[in-house]
């Protein structure tokens, strides 16, 4: 056998892919398996983006490789984009990076400004991606923690006592996921603020701003913040497009420039009819977002009363496309997903997987029918 590279000693297969094969097992053994563990949306995109990607299939251009920073026009939308919702004024020339999906961004990222021993501060409860990338470029994840007593924020002052002389990035979430929580009213200037005192580099990751919340915010807004700060954003959850994979990162010239220069040596280019599909997407009006968050909504408002019969507790100021609730004391999150499993076929996120945080927690997606989350409530009770 071939040796592996040591660096996958340092990973795991992701948390979904081993469990979803256990899923996927009960399921062709005739079980009758609800999964609310995943966050993949299962309503349709907007039907002008349906057609954008199929009207482009004919371009003779459609077939070629593409640019390696996308369209001038899928630039120019993306500023339009952040301009109309998050009132912030990004260059479509200089500040703005198409990326395919989010998540390729944080390696991205993490290969244009990590060296092998640097630092970088991570959620605890978060996405575990920012933890593994850190440890697959050979760097120190080190995790800081959040709490619902402070409403998911991070705790800068504790922060700052570390020794913050090898942390090169700090990665935020807000809207926060799994916990749906908002950034406090001064958090994004803390951030900055935090950011350029002890030179880091902070990278919000935005990909919930619109789901069940009106108000959009970006790290960008604050003043000064460019310099020290980047922002992810997707199509994924905002406009049905996970399996599309188209996400951007935007900020200051010099930091796109650098991670242009990683990402145009690993992919060649966004495929057009995707571009061509995303462009709608991000001219979607106001009602769009209002008959998305309807449907959530109605959704959440069943997740609750499934969380209810669960005997968990839940905030029901958090936003997002999930429920993060909190369980009945002394239980543990994997064990009480697995007896659910077991009993009831009906599968949810164990908030562990999210960080030692996470324990005592579980998380509901909000990607189901109304008719699945009522079966799923009748067999609870
Ligand atoms: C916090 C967070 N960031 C990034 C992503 C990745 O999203 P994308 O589909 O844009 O790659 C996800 C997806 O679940 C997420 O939850």
């Amino acid at each position: 056998m071939i040796e592996e590279a040591n660096r996958l000693h340092t990973v795991e297969e992701y948390y979904f892919s081993k469990k979803l094969r256990e899923v996927n097992l009960l399921i062709a053994n005739g079980k009758p398996i609800i999964n609310l563990g995943i966050g993949s949306p299962d309503m349709k995109p907007p039907q002008k983006v349906i057609d954008a990607i199929t009207n482009s299939l004919q371009d003779p251009n459609a077939h070629k490789y593409q640019s390696y920073q996308g369209l001038p026009e899928l630039r120019e939308t993306m500023s339009a984009f952040y301009k109309d919702h998050f009132k912030v004024s990004l260059n479509p020339a200089t500040e703005i990076l198409p990326l395919m999906g989010s998540k390729e961004g944080i390696m991205h990222i993490s290969m244009a400004y990590l060296n092998e021993g640097d630092e970088v501060l991570i959620p605890n409860p978060g996405y575990p991606t920012y933890e593994s990338v850190t440890k697959l470029v050979g760097a120190k994840p080190i995790l800081y923690e959040l709490d619902a007593k402070n409403n998911w924020s991070p705790d800068l002052k504790a922060i700052s006592k570390l020794d913050l002389s090898k942390v090169k990035i700090m990665w935020v979430n807000y809207p926060h996921m799994p916990t749906g929580a908002l950034p406090n009213t001064y958090l994004f200037e803390e951030l900055v603020a935090f950011a350029k005192k002890h030179h880091i580099l902070i990278v919000n990751d935005n990909p919930y701003s619109f789901v069940l919340n009106d108000n959009q915010q970006s790290i960008l807004s604050v003043a000064g913040s460019k310099e020290v700060c980047l922002e992810l954003n997707s199509l994924s959850k905002t406009f049905n497009m996970a399996g599309w994979r188209v996400g951007m990162v935007v900020g200051d010239s010099c930091h796109i420039s650098n991670i242009l220069k990683v990402k145009s040596n690993m992919d060649s280019g966004m495929f057009y009819g995707i571009q061509k599909g995303a462009i709608e997407a991000l001219k979607c009006t106001k009602m769009w977002f209002v008959t998305l968050n309807n449907v959530y909504r109605e959704r959440r408002n069943l997740v609750w009363q499934l969380a209810d019969a669960l005997n968990c507790t839940y905030d029901k100021q958090a936003t997002g496309l999930f429920v993060w609730a909190k369980l009945p004391a002394h239980l543990k999150s994997e064990e009480f997903i697995d007896k659910v499993l077991k009993d009831n076929h009906i599968f949810i996120t164990p908030g562990t997987v999210f960080g030692s945080k996470g324990e005592g927690y579980i998380r509901f997606s909000l990607c189901a029918s109304t008719e699945v989350l009522i079966e799923a409530i009748a067999r609870v009770k």
